[in-house]
């Protein structure tokens, strides 16, 4: 199958504060970062709810960590995508597997979630990853192909011109054991061979992140991957300087 491997795919580095941070770090981050030069590289920063509104860049954008499946009604609780393009948002992460174990969320919510994303403008980050015991059972291949399919079955594979993917092995995420290189390579390479069985157009220009551990001392490998075309970072995207760091070797 021919992947147009020309295809420039600007590097990008999404930070993904989860239930940490403050106003004021929020306010220190957004000086930090507007400090820096990332040349070509794009930086997204997605924060809770409450701090969308401190950001104000030039050089970077902020997203959010989830959003609603539905536009307006009794829904207690959730913000929708066209709140979140309203505080400034421009990205929003779906299908982060803390929410698909800690909130149920399923293949099809989060396909709806991506859609309500992209109807107000915002693009989303849609992640995908096996846990470690379908790491260890060797399927782990087919258990993400599966959560992408789901995504194509809702929204057609016209969606990859205009989301973001993100490989984020479970096993690797917050646990300081991140996925090798090659490990990354392997899965990411998959992926984009399955999309190209639909468009090798859609498969060569779709931007394929890696999640789980990424720090400052291991990024450039794992971003010198052909296949990899930046991170999600979790817990390094709260120090500025970890953070600054890794957005610089992307
Ligand atoms: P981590 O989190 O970098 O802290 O492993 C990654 C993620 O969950 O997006």
């Amino acid at each position: 199958m021919t992947i147009d491997m020309a295809t420039e795919r600007k590097s990008l580095v999404a930070g993904n504060w989860k239930l940490n941070g403050s106003g004021a770090l929020a306010k220190e981050m957004n000086q930090a970062l507007n400090a820096c030069d990332f040349n070509s590289t794009e930086v997204v920063l997605c924060v809770p709810f409450p701090y969308l509104g401190i950001f104000s860049s030039s050089n970077f954008e902020v997203g959010a960590q989830d959003v609603s499946a539905h536009d307006s009604g009794a829904f207690t609780g959730e913000v929708s995508a066209s709140m979140l393009a309203e505080c400034g948002a421009k990205w929003v992460i779906v299908g982060h597997s803390e929410r698909r174990s800690y909130h149920a969320e399923s293949d099809e919510l989060v396909a709806k979630k991506a859609q309500q994303a992209l109807k107000a403008g915002l693009t989303p980050i849609v992640c995908f990853g096996e846990e470690e015991s379908i790491r260890d059972s060797g399927t782990y291949v087919e258990h993400c192909i599966n959560q992408v399919a789901a995504v194509i079955e809702v929204l057609g594979i016209e969606l990859f011109a205009s989301c973001v993917l993100a490989y984020e092995p479970v096993w690797a995420i917050g646990t300081g054991k991140t996925a090798s290189p090659e490990q990354a390579q392997e899965v990411h390479q998959k992926i984009r061979e399955f999309i190209a069985q639909k468009s090798a157009d859609l498969a060569g220009g779709v931007r394929i992140l890696y999640g789980g551990s990424v720090k400052a001392d291991n990024a450039s490998e794992l971003f010198a991957q052909p296949d990899v075309d930046g991170g999600l970072i979790g817990g390094a995207s709260l120090k500025a300087d970890d953070f600054k760091a890794i957005c610089q070797s992307a």
